[in-house]
């Protein structure tokens, strides 16, 4: 297990194959999914595939990652960067059942920060739907600050960013 990533109630580790299962329950509930542009994977073969063939480690020495619960060990849901284009982009995404728990938040601000320190970025981005608003909380809460807004696939979208003048 290649844990990135600790805070005080959970830890941040690299995908592995087993993680297809969440991936594919995660992205089978339709409210999970509304304001992410995703669809459900078709089967849980889809869903292990997408994971087996996930490059962003190898390409780029990090990428989105599991989120588990210190105490338990149980899979709560993924939190990560994303290298687009050059910039690097704040994503999360949880199972309903642990949403409104602060995990979100504390998982996402651990990512920030590894960001800036570990990877010695100098801005990270959050784009989310304008009516996710639990989504928009979290970056504010994460310290990100609203941008611009923008059309993404004909619908409202916002732009957060923070910056870290030091890097
Ligand atoms: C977005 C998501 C990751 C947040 O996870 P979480 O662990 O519940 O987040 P947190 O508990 O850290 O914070 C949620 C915040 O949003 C607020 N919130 C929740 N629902 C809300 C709503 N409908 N309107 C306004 N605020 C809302 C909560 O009150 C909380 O803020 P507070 O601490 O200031 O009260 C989770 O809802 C999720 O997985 N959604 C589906 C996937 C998704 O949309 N991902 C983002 C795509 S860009």
């Amino acid at each position: 297990m290649n844990i990135i990533l600790e805070t005080q109630r959970l830890y941040l580790r690299e995908f592995t194959d087993s993680d297809g299962f969440h991936f594919y329950q995660l992205n089978n509930n339709p409210e999970v999914i509304k304001h992410t542009g995703n669809k459900a994977f078709q089967s849980l073969n889809e869903a292990t595939n997408f994971i087996k063939n996930y490059s962003d480690y190898n390409q780029n020495g990090f990428g989105r990652w599991a989120v588990c619960l210190k105490e338990t060990n149980e899979f709560l849901g993924w939190c990560g960067l994303k290298k687009e284009k050059g910039e690097i982009d704040l994503g999360f995404r949880f199972y309903k059942k642990h949403w409104n728990k602060g995990f979100a938040t504390e998982a996402a601000k651990a990512c920030v920060n590894y960001g800036f320190l570990k990877l010695k970025r100098h801005k990270i981005r959050g784009r989310v739907y304008a009516e996710n608003r639990a989504s928009i909380q979290v970056l504010k809460k994460c310290n990100l600050k609203f941008e611009k807004q923008f059309m993404y696939d004909k619908k409202p979208a916002v732009l957060y960013t923070i910056k870290n003048d030091t890097n």
